[in-house]
C-alpha cells in the first residue's frame, strides 16, 4: 500500500486520540477527573473497546469553528464488553468544546442506541459536558432531542445507566433523568436545569453549584441520583457491580452467580433481629444481610428516603429486587419519597424481569399536612400501582406492622403478590391497637372518667390479642405461612425455583396511566 496512506490515517487517528490537547486534559486530572478515554479504560473489559465513528468531524463554519474540528468531534462512542458481556457506550470529551453536544456527535450518540436496541444490551453514557454546543444552534437542540427520544424509546428494553463525571446542565439533565440509574461523583459533578448565575438574576437566591446541584443534593434531597461515588473509578467500577445483577435486555434473565452460601442456610439470629416491643427501632437491612446471599446487598438510593430501602442481591446465585420498609427512619412509614423511590425501583425490576423480595414493617403512611399539601395520596398510588401492575415473582415477608393502607400497598396478596409469609411477630390490622382503641372505645373511655386509662390499656391488650398478629390474615389465606425468621432464607429460595417458570400479565392497552 502507498505508505502515505496509512501515514494519513495514522495522523487522523492520532488527533482523534489527542482530543482538546495535552494542556486541556492536564486540566481535567487537576480538577481530579480522568480523561474521556482513561473514563472507558476502567469500564470495560480489557481491549475490548471498539471504536466507532473517531474519524467523524464538526460541520459548522460559522463563529471561526472551521480553524479547529478535531476527529471524534467531542464525543467517543462505541461498544466492549462488561464481565464478557456487551455494552454499548458514549464518553464525553470535555476537552474538546467542553464536551459540548453537536448535531454530528447527536449522531454518534445516537448511532450506538439504536445498535444497542437492535442488539439487546445496556447503554452507558458517560457524561462530563457544557451542553448543547451554541455554534450548532437548534441543530444541537435536535440532536439533543433526538437523543431524548432514543431513551425513551429504549426505556424498559435495554438497561441505560448514566455515569455524571462533570457538568450536566439545561435540557442536557433530560437524558440521564430518563435512563434507570444515575451515578454521581462528589465535588467533581453537578446537574441543574438553571444554574446559580441564573437563579441569582432571577429570584435573587445564593446558591453554589454543589449544594444545587451537586452529588450529594441529588442524592440524599432531590433523589434524582442513585449511586455517590468518591471519584470517577469509583463511580465506574459502581456501574460495572451494577450490571452484574441485570439481565442485557428485557427478554433476557439476569445473570446467575455461583453460590457457595447454602440455600438450606437457617439463621439462628433472625429470630431475635425484630424486637420484642413492637416500636422499637431495628434496621431492616440486619435482616436483608442475614438472608442472601454471603450478606451481600448493593444498596440503591442509600441516602435517599432512608425510611424505605431498596436494592440488589443474590438467593442461591440469582438476582432479586428487594423492596423494604426500614423501621429505623420515621419508623418505616410510607411517604412521598420512600413512595416514590419505591415505585421506580419495582417497576425497573418488573420491566427486566427481575423478582421481586418485598420486607414489610410499616405503621403507615406518614399523617401531616406536609405529606398532603405535597401529594401523598398521589405519589402513594404510584407505589401501589407499580407493585400491583407487577407480573414478576413477588414474595412478600411481613417481619411486624402491616397497618392499612400500607398492608394492601407493600406487595399484599391482594395485588398478585405470588408467595405472603409473615413472621410470629407481625400484627396485621386496619390501625395499631392505640388509634384504634381510640376510635372505637370513644364513648367507652369519655363515660369512664379518672378511670379512662386503665380502661384504655386493657382494651389496647385485648385488641392486640386479637388482631396485632399474623394469624387472622392466616386464617383467610392471605398469608400463605407463618415461618420462623430463622427460616427465611430457604423459604425465600423455595419459593424463587417455585416461581421460575412464572408468567402473568397485564390486560392489553396501549400503557396505563400510573398517576405522576
Ligand atoms: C461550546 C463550550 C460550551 C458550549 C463550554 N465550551 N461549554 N463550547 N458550547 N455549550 C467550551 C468553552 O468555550 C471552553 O473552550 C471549553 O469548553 C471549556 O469551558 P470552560 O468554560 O473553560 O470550562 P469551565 O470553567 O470548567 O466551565 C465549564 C462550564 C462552562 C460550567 C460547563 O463552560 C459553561 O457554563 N458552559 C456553558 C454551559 C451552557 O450554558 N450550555 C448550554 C446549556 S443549555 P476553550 O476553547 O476555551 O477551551 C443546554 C440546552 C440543552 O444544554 C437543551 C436540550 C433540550
Amino acid at each position: 500500500m502507498d505508505s502515505r496512506k496509512l501515514e494519513e490515517l495514522a495522523r487522523r487517528n492520532a488527533a482523534a486520540l489527542d482530543g482538546g490537547g495535552p494542556e486541556r486534559r492536564e486540566r481535567q486530572h487537576k480538577e481530579g477527573k480522568l480523561s474521556a478515554r482513561e473514563r472507558l479504560d476502567l469500564l470495560l473489559d480489557e481491549g475490548t473497546f471498539e471504536e466507532l465513528d473517531r474519524l467523524v468531524v464538526h460541520r459548522c463554519h460559522d463563529f471561526g469553528m472551521d480553524q479547529t474540528a478535531p476527529p471524534g468531534d467531542g464525543f467517543i462512542t462505541g461498544y466492549g464488553r462488561i464481565d464478557g458481556r456487551p455494552v454499548y457506550v458514549f464518553s464525553h470529551d470535555f476537552t474538546v468544546f467542553g464536551g459540548s453536544l453537536s448535531v454530528t456527535n447527536a449522531q454518534k450518540v445516537c448511532k450506538v442506541m439504536d445498535l444497542a436496541m437492535k442488539n439487546g444490551a445496556p447503554i452507558i453514557g458517560l457524561n462530563d459536558s457544557g451542553g448543547a454546543r451554541i455554534q450548532d444552534g437548534v441543530e444541537s437542540l435536535a440532536g439533543y432531542a433526538e437523543i431524548f427520544l432514543r431513551n425513551t424509546l429504549a426505556s424498559g428494553v435495554v438497561p441505560q445507566i448514566s455515569a455524571i463525571l462533570g457538568p450536566c446542565a439545561g435540557g442536557a439533565v433530560y437524558s440521564p433523568a430518563i435512563t434507570d440509574f444515575v451515578v454521581m461523583v462528589d465535588k467533581t459533578s453537578y446537574m441543574f436545569v438553571t444554574g446559580p448565575d441564573v437563579i441569582k438574576t432571577v429570584t435573587h437566591e445564593e446558591v453554589t453549584k454543589e449544594e444545587l446541584g451537586g452529588a450529594a443534593t441529588h442524592n440524599q434531597v432531590s433523589g434524582v441520583g442513585h449511586f455517590m461515588a468518591r471519584d470517577d473509578a469509583e463511580a465506574l467500577q459502581l456501574i460495572r457491580e451494577l450490571l452484574s445483577f441485570l439481565p442485557s435486555n428485557n427478554l433476557d434473565d439476569a445473570p446467575r452467580r455461583e453460590c457457595r452460601d447454602p440455600a438450606d442456610r437457617a439463621e439462628p439470629k433472625l429470630d431475635t433481629l425484630v424486637p420484642v416491643e413492637s416500636d422499637r427501632p431495628y434496621d431492616i437491612r440486619d435482616i436483608i444481610h442475614a438472608v442472601v446471599d454471603d450478606g451481600y446487598f448493593f444498596e440503591v438510593q442509600e441516602h435517599f428516603a432512608q425510611n424505605f430501602v431498596v436494592g440488589f442481591a443474590r438467593l442461591d446465585g440469582y438476582p432479586v429486587g428487594l423492596v423494604a420498609n426500614q423501621p429505623a427512619v420515621l419508623a418505616g412509614c410510607l411517604d412521598i419519597n420512600s413512595s416514590v423511590k419505591g415505585a421506580r425501583f419495582v417497576r425497573f425490576c418488573d420491566a427486566f424481569n427481575i423478582p421481586l423480595v418485598t420486607f414489610e414493617d410499616v405503621p403507615g403512611f406518614l399523617p401531616g399536612t406536609q405529606q398532603e399539601y405535597g401529594g401523598i395520596i398521589r405519589h402513594g398510588a404510584k407505589l401501589l400501582y407499580a407493585f400491583a401492575e407487577a407480573t414478576v415473582p413477588k414474595i412478600t415477608v411481613i417481619t411486624r406492622k402491616a397497618y392499612g393502607g400500607a398492608y394492601c400497598v407493600m406487595g399484599s396478596k391482594h395485588i398478585r403478590a405470588d408467595i405472603n409469609y409473615a413472621y410470629p411477630t407481625a400484627e396485621i390490622a386496619v390501625m395499631g391497637p392505640d388509634g384504634a382503641v381510640n376510635i372505637i372505645y370513644r364513648r367507652e373511655l369519655a363515660a369512664a372518667g379518672g378511670d379512662a386509662d386503665r380502661v384504655r390499656q386493657e382494651k389496647i391488650a385485648e385488641f392486640r390479642e386479637r388482631f396485632a398478629n399474623p394469624y387472622v390474615a392466616a386464617e383467610r389465606g392471605y398469608i400463605d405461612a407463618v415461618i420462623e425468621p430463622r427460616q427465611t432464607r430457604p423459604k425465600l429460595i423455595a419459593a424463587l425455583r417455585m416461581l421460575e417458570n412464572k408468567t402473568d400479565t397485564m390486560p392489553r392497552k396501549k400503557h396505563g396511566n400510573i398517576p405522576l
